[in-house]
């Protein structure tokens, strides 16, 4: 017997083919009720498809769906009703103020007008836009919209919360905010977060769990420390060359002692104990070697390197050349 309230989310063995690609592959997760739990993949993993499948907008080619143990497939507006949703684009209304945006969706879901005024307030407080309740939506930073939307998501007191890529695109400032925002929600509005996100950096500091996910698989499963202690703390070192001159450079890796990688135009290794004075020897190494060297890094595991551990490959990139701030973004966002 299943118990009746342990779980938010249930999907089993979810899988939606478009044609000859398949977009999610036999997809089995449980999210527990009152987690913030992160789906991390790079571009085209099947992030958004698993979202908006969980939202009914899209039929899953096989596999179940249930939102606090209601059938998707079978009951879709019950199952609906349990969600607040977060698009991966902007949809709030230019032309209207914060507080109408709030109370058109407000009456949508015909809140009662007593209801309503004290829902927008509580909104607006919760979002920080009471300051900016009489101000045009269109005037807003990409941050304040997208408070707005979750402030909006939140109207009908949904129990659960999904976000597709709710930072994407925002500075470091203005993603903080959302994560507060995100955490003030799971935490004093009892909700469930399901969120997914191309940022490492992100996943680790907010989710209580992480699924990642590349080629619509699911590759790991497990709290931030647990999928860090999966590849080892170790700082990575990495040479950036020419093609030709990586098998030189692997040589020049295996002198100081380390244990090279070479992906397609780098070498890299975990530098171990002492990695700077590995860097050092590296240098001096590759200096009197005189390769032509475009650039050498020594860095904190990031999520390239927990894909290479995982998988044995690069992260795909699927928007050209990969520059994601140190490696802390799963290639860049559409
Ligand atoms: N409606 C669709 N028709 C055909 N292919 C699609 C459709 N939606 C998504 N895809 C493809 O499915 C894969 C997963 O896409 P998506 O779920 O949007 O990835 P993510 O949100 O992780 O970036 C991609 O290869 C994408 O091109
Ligand atoms: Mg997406």
């Amino acid at each position: 017997m299943r118990l009746p309230n342990e779980n938010a989310i249930e999907i089993d063995n979810l899988v939606k083919k478009f044609g000859s690609l398949t977009a999610v592959n036999d997809v089995s997760l449980k999210i527990k009720k009152g987690e913030i739990f992160g789906l991390l993949g790079p571009n085209g993993a099947g992030k958004s498809t698993t979202i908006n499948m969980l939202l009914g907008l899209l039929a899953p080619t096989s596999g179940a769906i249930r939102v606090n143990g209601i059938n998707m497939l079978k009951e879709p507006e019950k199952a609906k009703g349990q969600i607040g949703i977060v698009t991966q684009e902007t949809v709030v209304e230019p032309e209207l103020t914060a507080e109408d945006n709030l109370m058109i969706f407000g009456r949508l879901y015909q809140i009662p007008k007593d209801e309503l005024q004290k829902d927008i307030d509580f909104a607006l407080k919760l979002s920080d836009l009471e300051g900016f309740r009489k101000a045009y939506a269109g005037t807003f930073s990409g941050g304040m919209k997208r408070r707005l939307e979750t402030a909006k998501a939140l109207m009908h007191a949904p129990q659960i919360l999904l976000l597709d890529e709710p930072t994407t695109g925002l500075d470091i400032q203005n993603r903080s905010k959302i994560w507060d925002l995100l955490r003030k929600i799971n935490k004093e509005e009892n909700v469930t977060i399901l969120m997914t996100t191309q940022y490492l950096e992100e996943a680790d500091q907010l989710c209580s769990r992480i699924a990642i996910i590349d080629h619509g698989k699911l590759i790991a499963l497990g709290t931030p420390s647990e999928l860090r202690q999966r590849i080892g703390m170790s700082t990575i070192l990495e040479v950036t060359a020419d093609n030709d001159a990586l098998p030189k450079i692997e040589r020049i890796f295996r002198k100081v002692g380390l244990e090279p990688k070479v992906l397609t135009n780098k070498v890299l290794a975990p530098g171990g104990s002492k990695p700077v004075e590995k860097v050092e020897k590296l240098l001096k190494l590759l200096s009197a070697s005189k390769i032509d060297v475009h650039n050498v890094s020594m860095h904190e595991p990031t999520i390239d390197d927990v894909f290479l551990k995982l998988t044995g490959s690069e992260v795909r990139d699927t928007a050209g050349s990969f520059t994601g701030g140190r490696g802390m973004m799963m290639g860049r966002g559409r």
